[in-house]
C-alpha cells in the first residue's frame, strides 16, 4: 500500500505519518507538503531516512508538481491533511485559504481521477457546524447536521466538503471524509491556545484569553484522530462522512486554568484580551457513527493527555523556541500588541 500524506509537516499529519509507519511497517508513505510557516521539516526528521518514507516539497495548487508526483509514486490512497489551519488568520487574510483549502482540495483529486486512486480522504474539522449556544448542552454536531459556517477558514473547509462530495456524485471518485473537534498533543504550533498557553506560561508572558473565556471546546488527544482516519480509510465507506470527537467538552479559561495548575504557575498571567471576531461559542461532537460502524472510541483521558503533551512541550522545547522566535513574532505582535 502507498499513501501520499498532505501536510504532512504539520500537526496532524505529522503524527499521522508517524501512526502509519510504526502499525504498517510494509506501507510505503510519502509526505507531500509546501513547508508554509506552519509546517517543519525537523519534526519528520525521525522517519526523513526510512527507506518507506519519502518527503516531497511542493503546493497542493500545483497542478504539474502534484501530478509528477501521482505519475512517479501511483499512490492507493491520498490522505488530506493540507491546510491553512488558523482562524485567526484566515480573519486577517482569507485569500490563502481559499486558494490552498478549495483549489488544493480540488487539484488533489483531479489527480485522483486521472491516477484512478482508491481512496481519498479529506480531513476536515466540525467548524463546518458552526457553533452551537451555551445554553443548550443536550445539543451536539451529528454528520447530518447543515453545514453553516462562521469564518472565512470553516467556510473554505466547508467548500471543500462539498466539492468532494461533488467528485464523489459526479465522478465515483472513491472519497471519505471525517470532520473532527478540536485536537491537542505534540508537535501543535504554538499559535493554537494549548501549546501558546504553555510556551507564553513557560516564558512568564501574559495568557491571552479571548472575550470571557466561556467559549466551549471539544478536545480530542491526536493520537486517537490518527486512529480514527486510519480506521476511515481502511474500513470506512466509500462516499461517507464520520464525525470524530470524544465528548470532552471544556471551556478555554478552564483548560488556561488547568495548564497553569499543572506547570505550578499562578494564575496571575491570565490576561482578558478583546474577542476574535464572529468567535463560534460551543463545538460539541457527537461520535456515534463512527462508533457503531468503526468501533472508534476515543483511547486518552483529557486528564491524561493534557500531562502528556505539557511534559513534551517541557522535553522539546528546542522544537517551539526556534518557531517562536522567528516571523512568529511579528505574528505574535501584529495580534496581541494592541489587543
Ligand atoms: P497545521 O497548520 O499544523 O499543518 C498544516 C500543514 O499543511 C503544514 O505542514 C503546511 O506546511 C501544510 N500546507 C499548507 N498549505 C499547503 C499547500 N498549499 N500545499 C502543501 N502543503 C501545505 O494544521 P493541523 O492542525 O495539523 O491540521 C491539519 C488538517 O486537519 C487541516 O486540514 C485542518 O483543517 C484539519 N483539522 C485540524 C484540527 C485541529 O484541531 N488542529 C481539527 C480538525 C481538523
Ligand atoms: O474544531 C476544530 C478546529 O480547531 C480546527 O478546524 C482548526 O484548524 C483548529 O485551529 C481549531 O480551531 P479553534 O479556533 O477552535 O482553535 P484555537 O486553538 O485557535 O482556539 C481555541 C479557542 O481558544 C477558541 O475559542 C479561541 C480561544 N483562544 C485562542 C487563542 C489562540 C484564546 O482565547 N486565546 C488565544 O490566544
Amino acid at each position: 500500500m502507498t499513501i501520499i500524506v498532505t501536510g504532512g509537516a504539520g500537526f496532524i499529519g505529522s503524527n499521522f505519518i508517524f501512526h502509519i509507519l510504526k502499525k504498517y511497517p510494509d506501507y510505503r508513505v510519502i509526505c507531500l507538503d509546501k513547508l508554509t510557516y506552519a509546517g517543519n521539516l525537523s519534526t519528520l526528521k525521525s522517519v526523513l531516512d526510512k527507506p518507506n518514507f519519502r518527503f516531497v516539497k511542493a503546493d497542493i495548487c500545483d497542478r504539474a508538481a502534484v501530478y509528477q508526483l501521482f505519475e512517479e509514486e501511483k499512490p492507493d490512497v491520498v490522505v488530506n491533511f493540507a491546510a491553512e489551519s488558523h482562524v485567526d488568520r484566515s480573519i486577517e487574510d482569507p485569500g490563502i485559504f481559499l486558494q490552498t483549502n478549495i483549489i488544493g482540495t480540488a487539484t488533489l483529486m483531479d489527480a485522483c481521477r486521472k491516477y484512478k486512486i482508491k481512496r481519498f480522504h479529506q480531513v476536515s474539522t466540525d467548524e463546518v457546524y458552526g457553533d452551537l449556544p451555551l445554553d443548550r448542552p443536550d445539543l451536539f454536531f451529528t454528520e447530518n447536521t447543515p453545514i453553516h459556517t462562521s469564518s472565512p477558514y470553516s467556510s473554505s473547509k466547508a467548500s471543500a466538503d462539498l466539492l468532494v462530495l461533488a467528485y464523489y456524485r459526479t465522478y465515483g471518485l472513491p472519497v471519505s471524509i471525517s470532520r473532527c473537534s478540536n485536537n491537542y498533543g505534540p508537535y501543535h504550533f504554538p499559535e493554537k491556545l494549548i501549546p501558546l498557553m504553555i510556551a507564553n506560561a513557560l516564558n512568564h508572558k501574559p495568557l491571552p484569553v479571548y472575550g470571557t473565556g466561556e467559549n466551549v471546546r471539544d478536545w480530542l488527544y491526536v493520537e486517537d484522530h490518527c486512529k480514527a482516519i486510519d480506521l476511515i480509510i481502511h474500513k470506512g465507506r466509500v462516499g461517507e462522512v464520520y464525525n470524530v470527537g470524544g465528548h470532552n467538552e471544556m471551556t478555554n479559561i478552564d483548560i488556561v486554568k488547568l495548564i497553569c495548575k499543572e506547570l505550578h504557575m499562578s494564575e496571575s498571567l491570565i490576561t482578558y484580551v478583546s474577542d476574535r471576531k464572529g468567535h463560534d461559542l460551543r463545538y460539541a461532537i457527537d461520535p456515534t457513527k463512527i462508533h457503531n460502524e468503526l468501533g472508534w472510541l476515543p483511547e486518552t483521558k483529557f486528564a491524561d493527555g493534557i500531562k502528556k503533551t505539557i511534559q513534551w512541550y517541557l522535553d522539546n522545547r528546542e522544537w517551539w523556541e526556534t518557531i517562536i522566535s522567528g516571523e512568529y513574532q511579528n505574528y505574535y505582535e501584529k495580534m496581541y500588541g494592541n489587543r
